[in-house]
């Protein structure tokens, strides 16, 4: 009996685990960034709700964003959505790929500004909580 009822509760925090930690990692979760790989952050979070931007964007492909590179060109029909920006750029300038900050800020400021929507200032994307 007892031993049943361990085999139980073990079955049970598995099934916890899977549903509630798989989920916090997806994409629908994201409301803002605060990349980690900046060890002292010194602006507020960045807004970004994932989902509902890209919608609104009208992005279709992942890609825009989620990039693969190879031999200095975007690999069009491949995507590099499982990994953080920050495992391909690095906080310190690091070839070959330019630096995390300047990447972040080169990919959203660039589109919002060849597009004339969406925020360029600081205090659009940095806003104070
Ligand atoms: C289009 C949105 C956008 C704009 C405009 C923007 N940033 Fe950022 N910034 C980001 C994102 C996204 C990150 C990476 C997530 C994070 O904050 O960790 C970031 C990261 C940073 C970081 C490194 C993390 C930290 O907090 O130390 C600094 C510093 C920073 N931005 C300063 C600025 C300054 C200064 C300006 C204005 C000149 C600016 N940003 C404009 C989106 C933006
Ligand atoms: C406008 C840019 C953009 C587009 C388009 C985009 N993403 Fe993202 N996505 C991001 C950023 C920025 C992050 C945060 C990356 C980081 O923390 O290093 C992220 C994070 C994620 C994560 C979470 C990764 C993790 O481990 O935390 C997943 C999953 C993801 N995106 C999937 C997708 C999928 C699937 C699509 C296409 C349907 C997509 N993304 C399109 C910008 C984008
Ligand atoms: C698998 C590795 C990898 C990942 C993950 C990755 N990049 Fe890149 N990225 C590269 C390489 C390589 C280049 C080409 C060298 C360069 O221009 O820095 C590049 C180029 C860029 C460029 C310049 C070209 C362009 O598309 O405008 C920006 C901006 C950029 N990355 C931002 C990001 C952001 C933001 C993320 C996270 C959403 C990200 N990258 C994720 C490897 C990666
Ligand atoms: C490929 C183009 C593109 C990229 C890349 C992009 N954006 Fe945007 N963004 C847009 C467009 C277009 C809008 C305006 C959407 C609308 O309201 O019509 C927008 C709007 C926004 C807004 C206003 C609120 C909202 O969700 O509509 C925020 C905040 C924002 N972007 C943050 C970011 C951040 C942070 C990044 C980088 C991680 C980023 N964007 C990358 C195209 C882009």
């Amino acid at each position: 009996m007892r031993k049943r009822m361990i085999a139980l509760y073990i079955g049970m925090a598995v099934l916890v685990s899977v549903f509630w930690f798989v989920p916090t990692y997806a994409q629908e979760d994201i409301v803002s960034l605060q990349d980690s790989a900046f060890v002292d952050q010194q602006r507020p979070a960045a807004v970004f709700q994932h989902e509902e931007h890209n919608e609104k964007a009208e992005i279709e492909e992942c890609n825009v964003c989620h990039h693969i590179y190879e031999g200095g060109n975007k690999v069009e029909d491949d995507s590099s959505e499982g990994q953080g920006c920050s495992d391909c750029h690095h906080v310190k300038e690091d070839e070959p790929t330019r630096p995390l900050m300047k990447a972040y800020h080169d990919l959203c400021k660039e589109c919002h500004k060849d597009n004339d929507k969406g925020p360029v200032t600081c205090g659009e994307c940095h806003p104070k909580k």
